[in-house]
């Protein structure tokens, strides 16, 4: 049984006798659920720096070791050895599958990979030029429209259709939209394809002729797509939960994180990292910008820099640079400039005291998007591509709060700042 925590007031009086909860592994939690009721005070955390919002199995995050684990598997061991769809059943139901445990759950997603036909008009809905998470956001949310026989969410194996048809769908109403934003016909999906050659196939084939998936391509897209799947309680995914908490249908939570990730501080940055990169345009201009992160009456930031939890590396920017590396050069683009641009802002950043001092390392975001650009992936469709990938982790952290028996409805409370009670001036005497 672990000690409590004695909360006293300033006169030494006993306010609070709060228990720890600890898991696996990570920091202990004070448990302040019994705060308010016994001392009459609320905790205040307005970014949830130290709040933890609830237990999971799902990931694991040590920000000061550069570590990340899908349920205890390390993302570095992934990344080398398994495949994106594999680490959606590892996410999902917790061990990786048997060969035919894995079989099964490829043939179904392949099999679920199309939208409802009518879906396709919506896009049409949308002007030419809308940017594709606007179309993705609002496409997710009407899902629910075309799937009332499962959103029972108490219904373990409606859950389990929800996540398989999300996972499955989510790329062709990615590609979707980028057809629509470039005017060219849809293309419907291939069951004869891996996940990520039939998104690479409905993204890049037309139908006046045939196109071949480069396989170094789609094994780039699958390595991205593993390091990307989950990250604990991230703004998106925390979004999810809140959403998911108050029992509305799992599309509409799912279309909540795809709003969230949206945000240059979130999912956004890895676009915002390509438009920053073309703004600063060559390696001579990289210490000017690099003063410009550190001038705090200038707004620019270094996208692809920091993190809220790694204060050392990012174990995915690590790995997703070398593969930088192997996909350029496959590419005949080892001397691609915004490859050499973005070596040089993180040799100069990682020199540089203010960034040692903040601890801000390369992110996610920082490599991928220069990977993506030399698949041909134009910079409006990279946020969609980490929606992808987070697709995952999204359905499976929704699944792990809404099968727990003690969830509840996420509602934080907050210290009022604004005028006392008063009342209310006829217009004529105001
Ligand atoms: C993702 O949460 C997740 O796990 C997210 C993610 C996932 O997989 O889900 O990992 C994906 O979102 C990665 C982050 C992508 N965002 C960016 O690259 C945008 C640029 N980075 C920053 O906006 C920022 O670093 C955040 C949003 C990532 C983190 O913000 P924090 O934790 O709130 O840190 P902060 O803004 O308080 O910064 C701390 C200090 C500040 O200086 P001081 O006020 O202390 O003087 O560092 C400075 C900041 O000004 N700082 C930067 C900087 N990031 C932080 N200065 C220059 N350039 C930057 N990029």
């Amino acid at each position: 049984m672990s000690a409590n925590y004695k909360i006293t007031g300033p006169d030494g009086q006993s306010l609070a006798d709060l228990p720890l909860v600890e898991g696996t592994l990570g920091p202990k939690a004070v448990d302040v659920r019994g705060l308010y009721g016994n001392s009459g005070m609320f905790t205040y955390d307005p970014s949830f720096n130290s709040t933890c919002s609830c237990e999971s199995k799902i990931t694991y995050i040590d920000g000061g070791e550069g570590l990340l684990m899908y349920r205890g598997y390390p993302v570095d061991q992934l990344a080398k050895h398994s495949s994106f769809i594999e680490v959606c059943y590892l996410l999902l139901y917790g061990e990786l599958p048997t060969a035919a445990q894995l079989e099964e759950f490829d043939t179904a997603i392949r099999y679920h990979t199309m939208i409802n036909e009518s879906l396709k008009s919506f896009f049409g809905g949308f002007r030419y030029d809308a940017h594709p998470m606007a179309m993705m956001a609002g496409v997710v949310a009407s899902l629910s429209a075309f799937y009332h026989d499962t959103t029972n969410i108490n219904d373990p194996e409606h859950r389990n259709i929800f996540a398989r048809r999300m996972i499955a769908k989510i790329p062709t109403i990615a590609a979707a939209a980028y057809k629509r934003s470039v005017g060219q016909p849809f293309m419907y999906p291939q069951n004869r394809l891996d996940y990520c050659s039939n998104l690479l196939h409905m993204l890049f084939a037309v139908p006046a002729e045939d196109y071949e998936v480069d396989p170094i391509a789609a094994k780039a897209l699958d390595v991205l797509f593993i390091l990307h799947a989950d990250h604990e309680q991230n703004a998106s995914t925390s979004t999810v939960r809140l959403a998911g908490s108050t029992g509305c249908n799992p599309y509409a939570a799912i279309a909540a994180g795809i709003t969230a990730l949206w945000g240059p501080a979130h999912g956004g940055a890895n676009e915002a990292v390509l438009r920053m990169l073309d703004q600063i345009g060559d390696i001579s201009q990289a210490d000017k910008f690099i003063a410009k992160a550190k001038d705090k009456s200038d707004p620019f930031r270094l996208m692809g820099f920091g993190h809220r939890v790694y204060k050392n590396f990012d174990p995915r920017a690590t790995i997703i640079r070398e593969y930088c590396h192997q996909v350029l050069e496959h590419l005949g683009m080892e001397n691609d400039p915004k490859f050499e641009l973005a070596l040089k802002l993180e040799q100069v950043a990682l020199e540089d005291d203010y960034f040692k001092e903040k601890k801000l390392y390369p992110n996610v975001d920082f490599y991928s998007g220069i990977i993506y650009k030399a698949l041909g992936i134009p910079v409006s469709m990279m946020t969609p591509m980490f929606a992808i990938a987070r697709t995952v982790g999204w359905a499976a952290h929704w699944q792990e709060m809404t099968a727990d028996p003690g969830n509840r409805i996420g509602r934080p409370r907050q210290v009022y700042t604004g005028s006392e009670q008063r009342d209310y001036v006829a217009v004529e005497k105001r």
